[in-house]
Formats: C-alpha cells, sequence, structure tokens
C-alpha cells in the first residue's frame, strides 16, 4: 500500500513539532498563502470568462502598467492577512506604501511583503505566472511598524516561498530549513506534499535571460552568453535558452534541473529590473536554502542593505557553479 500523501496543514504541524516554543502562528501564515494560492489560481482558470484580463488603465509605483489580475491578486493577499491578526504591515510590488493595520485591529508579529502576480505580462496568453512572499519578523513592542521596519537584509527573512501557477498549482516555501514544495491536487482541493528538501544540481544545462537587451548590457554579460552558446562538450555547453517571461517559473525550472536565471544590469541602468524585497531576496533565501546561488554579480543578494521599499537589483540566481561562472565574467575574470 503507497504511502498516504501529506497534506501542507500536516507537514507544517510535523515541523512545528519539531521546534518547541513555536506558537502555531507561523503554521497559520502558511496556510493562509495557500489560501491565497487557491483563490488565486481559481480567478486564473476562469480569467478569460469573466472579462479580468488586460489592463486597468493605470500604472503603478514602478512605472509598469497594471494589469486587471495584479490589482485581484493584490487585493486577495490584503483580504487574507489584513484582519486576521497575523502580521502588523504589509508591503507589495503594487502598492506605493507600507500597509500598516488600523491600531484596533488585531496585530501578529509577522511583517509580509509580497510580489501578488508575477509574470503579469503572461494572464493574457494562459503562460505561467507566480506570486512570490517574504516573511520578515517585527519584534518591538513600543511602537507600530513604520516603512523602515521592512527595509531589512534577505538574511533577517524568517520564511519566504513562491505560488506558481502552471500546468498545477504549486506552494514551494523554506523556513530557514531545506526547501518544501507543495503540489494542489484540484480534485481535493489540498497542497500535498510532493517535493520534501529540494535541492538544486551545482551545475545545469539551461540558461533564463531576455535576450532582447543584449545591445544593454556591459561587455562582461555580453561575453557571458556568448560562452554559453560556444559548444564545449567538457562542461556541457552549449546551454538551453528557457524563457517565459514569469520570474517564479523560470527560478522553478532552474531549482529542479539546475542552470541559472539572469536579469542583469544594463549599462544605462545598473540596478537592473526586478525588486529586491519582493522578488530577489525571498527567491534568493529558497535557492540559497536549495544549495543554490543568489548574486548582484558583485555581491550575495542577500546581504544588501535596502534602503527603499521598491528598490530594484540586478539579478543572477540558480546553480552554484553556473552563479560563480557569471560573477567570474561579470568581474572581469574570465
Ligand atoms: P512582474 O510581472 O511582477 O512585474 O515581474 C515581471 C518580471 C519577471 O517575472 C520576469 O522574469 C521579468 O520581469 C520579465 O521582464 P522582461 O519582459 O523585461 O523580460
Ligand atoms: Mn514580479
Ligand atoms: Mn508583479
Amino acid at each position: 500500500m503507497g504511502q498516504f500523501p501529506l497534506t501542507l496543514s500536516r507537514f507544517i504541524i510535523r515541523s512545528q513539532a519539531e521546534h518547541p516554543g513555536a506558537t502555531g502562528e507561523f503554521s497559520s501564515l502558511l496556510s493562509q498563502i495557500g489560501l491565497v494560492g487557491k483563490v488565486i489560481a481559481h480567478d486564473l482558470r476562469r480569467a478569460g470568462l469573466i472579462n479580468i484580463l488586460g489592463t486597468t488603465g493605470e500604472t503603478n509605483v514602478q512605472g509598469e502598467t497594471v494589469k486587471k489580475l495584479d490589482e485581484i491578486a493584490n487585493d486577495t493577499f490584503l483580504r487574507a492577512f489584513q484582519g486576521d491578526g497575523l502580521v502588523c504591515a504589509l508591503g507589495s510590488e503594487e502598492m506605493e506604501q507600507m500597509v500598516s493595520l488600523p491600531e484596533n485591529w488585531p496585530q501578529g508579529k509577522y511583517m509580509l511583503l509580497f510580489d501578488p502576480l508575477d509574470g503579469s505580462s503572461n494572464t493574457d496568453c494562459n503562460m505561467p505566472l507566480g506570486s512570490i512572499f517574504s516573511v520578515l519578523k517585527y519584534t518591538r513592542a513600543d511602537r507600530p511598524p513604520t516603512e523602515g521596519d521592512l527595509l531589512k537584509k534577505g538574511v533577517e527573512q524568517v520564511a519566504a516561498g513562491y505560488l506558481l501557477f502552471g500546468s498545477s498549482t504549486m506552494l514551494v516555501y523554506t523556513a530557514g530549513h531545506g526547501v518544501h514544495g507543495f503540489t494542489l491536487d484540484p480534485g481535493i482541493g489540498e497542497y500535498l506534499l510532493s517535493h520534501e528538501r529540494m535541492q538544486i544540481p551545482e551545475r545545469g544545462k539551461v540558461y533564463a535571460v531576455n535576450e532582447g537587451n543584449r545591445h544593454k548590457w556591459t561587455p562582461g554579460m555580453q561575453r557571458y552568453i556568448e560562452f554559453l552558446k560556444t559548444p564545449d562538450k567538457a562542461t556541457g555547453r552549449p546551454y538551453s535558452g528557457r524563457y517565459s517571461g514569469c520570474l517564479v517559473a523560470d527560478v522553478h525550472r532552474i531549482l529542479l534541473g539546475g542552470g541559472v536565471y539572469l536579469y542583469p544590469g544594463e549599462v544605462d541602468k545598473p540596478e537592473g529590473k526586478l525588486r529586491l524585497l519582493y522578488e530577489a531576496n525571498p527567491l534568493g533565501l529558497v535557492v540559497e536554502q536549495a544549495g543554490g546561488r543568489a548574486s548582484t554579480g558583485t555581491m550575495r543578494i542577500l546581504d544588501i542593505e535596502p534602503k527603499k521599499l521598491h528598490q530594484r537589483v540586478p539579478l543572477i540566481i540558480g546553480s552554484r557553479d553556473d552563479v560563480e561562472t557569471v560573477e567570474a565574467f561579470t568581474q572581469g575574470r574570465a
């Protein structure tokens, strides 16, 4: 007889038992993320039928076009976390300022940062999407949190992960003890443990980058991509290019099979495109916990001292050896 599947809730309770002193709030927070995933997945599946594709006509704080689904996913996170006493502050890629809870509402000890819908250019063509989350702890008792409290280095995250809305819905997270992946079984409405203790291969054969930007890159980055395309049996080159336009999906593929995802800085825009607090830090923690590496090209992502909420950062993330090779090129050592 096969083993009975382990649900997300059972897995969390079991892990909690290994941490004496745990109050259960963290477990509730993860379950709530799971619920947010079910709600967003439900909307995405029907999106083409209920007029929620396309744009709202607005641009967000990043100067990017807002999709209707960006707003819906953001509202879903807000509704799920505003009133349930698990968090005391929320920061989102789609909101200019931090949201704190009214004083007379229950305040939790966590702060949540999120990219509600990642890869939103994929909404209208039935391609994969994701959501990314980062959990910080609020430890002060003398005053309510302010925006400055969200500006913590990635190493200070207590948990992080993502939801992937692909051919199946997955929740992948780390709480600092390995990375675990759950797949939503739509038949029973439960997340079941499908990938325990995920480990990224030390080196891969896949690279993910938007090569349309080539002319904007530094010479080191251009040389690295040329290197990947140059055949060499010993090092497994040429690599295969795989780019979905959804960071979560591309990083998930690399987490499973190895390789490297790059959104480099550009000569005229050295800070790159992706956001430190909502994208690079949480995925950086996940990938490091799986044995990989996340870098700007010159430093470890998780060691960056954030200066502002919507800060951008160049991101090179994936298998340890691959990221180190990129660093050698960007630092002029190769
Ligand atoms: P978001 O939809 O949250 O703004 O993120 C989009 C990100 C990421 O998911 C993806 O890898 C990258 O931007 C795609 O950017 P390009 O279209 O510039 O390649
Ligand atoms: Mn994103
Ligand atoms: Mn987004």
